[in-house]
């Protein structure tokens, strides 16, 4: 098949374009490199230039909010461009990925009659009031709050995927994909995961906010391109919770990762953030039914293989 992987340069996006290409699909990436990076994939791009037949692999650098390049036709398209982790500091950024974005690369799935696969968040449930987070729940977020240009850039790009399979019979898929880790975070994005391990390997204190009680689940990358692959072929067009049910307290996270870097590092405590959710986990039995999927790989094994590609690597900035 032919796909189109937006944010294919970035952390997750990278790791399933590998993972189409290995499947044996002509992938193209399209990533204004804002927070990904070249050499992500430059070990899939085969010397064909672009659109010459020869290659199974091509990378378009672009701004998914400027029209887009003459790229298609396309059987799959991904999308996952979105600001992430610096999203507090690009807040109209944010907000113009995932609607003006999202509305140029759904006219292109419909012009190409391609299925499209929306990389949404449990971020669109906001501080939730019902745990475990089921899809059904309508959510809590703060519309005018430090996080809520993500969360409601995600909330408006589900409501327009969803106009445009209503409206124009676009074939639609939703992931609402819960925290996910693994080689190739940033380092210095601000995500716990890659922040507890750069400062575990540095034998800097890591920094745990409020009391450390706050909890998360933690998914492997591997595992999440898979439930992406599977739900893209399934037949679901509602929403679907993706990522691990294991839930963890940040502070037994931090005791963990130090326990495995064999570190020195102890941690320093630091205020909440506003909006900063107390729970997260969900309830993954839609995918387990539709998808037949669940992860596979446990927290101590992911993480061991994270700290490995931070160790062995320079991790790029
Ligand atoms: N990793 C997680 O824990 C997680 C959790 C929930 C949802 N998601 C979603 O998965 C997707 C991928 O996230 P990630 O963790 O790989 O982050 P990432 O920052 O590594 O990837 C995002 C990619 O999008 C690109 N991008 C940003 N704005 C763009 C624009 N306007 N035009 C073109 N490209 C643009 C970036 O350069 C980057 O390569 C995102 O949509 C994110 O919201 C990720």
């Amino acid at each position: 098949m032919r796909v189109l992987v937006t944010g294919g340069a970035g952390f997750l996006g990278s790791h399933l374009a590998e993972r189409l290409v290995a499947g044996g699909h002509h992938v193209t990436c399209l990533d204004d490199l804002s927070s990904g990076h070249r050499e992500n994939i430059d070990h899939l791009v085969h010397t064909a230039p672009y659109l010459a037949d020869s290659g199974r692999f091509a990378f378009l650098e672009c701004d998914i909010v400027e029209p887009l390049p003459d790229c298609g036709p396309f059987d799959r398209v991904f999308h996952l461009a979105s600001p992430v982790a610096r999203h507090v500091e690009r807040p109209i950024a944010t907000l113009r990925a995932g609607a003006e974005g999202t509305r140029r690369v759904l006219d292109l799935a419909a012009e190409c009659g391609a299925v499209f696969l929306l990389a949404s968040t449990s971020e669109v449930y906001g501080d939730p009031d019902v745990h475990p987070q089921v899809e059904t729940y309508a959510g809590h977020v703060n519309p005018v709050g430090p996080r809520s240009s993500y969360n409601e850039a995600k909330r408006f790009a589900e409501a327009l995927t969803v106009a445009y399979a209503r409206r124009r019979g676009v074939s639609v898929r939703i992931a609402r994909i819960f925290n996910t880790y693994g080689p190739r975070m940033r380092p210095d994005d601000g995500r716990v995961v890659s922040t507890f391990i750069t400062r575990a390997l540095a034998g800097r204190p890591l920094p745990v906010f409020g009391t450390g009680e706050q909890t998360r689940s933690f998914c492997y990358a591997s595992d999440m391109v898979e439930a992406l692959v599977c739900l893209a072929e399934s037949d679901c067009d509602r929403p679907v919770n993706l990522g691990s049910p294991e839930e963890v307290r940040i502070l037994d996270l931090a005791r963990e990762i130090i326990d495995l870097t064999g570190s020195a590092s102890g941690m320093e405590f630091a205020p909440l953030p506003e909006d900063d959710p107390v729970r997260r986990r969900p309830n993954i039995d839609l995918a387990r039914r539709v998808l037949g999927w669940e992860p596979t790989v446990s927290r101590r094994e992911g993480l061991q293989r994270t700290i490995e590609y931070y160790r062995e690597e320079e991790p790029l900035e």
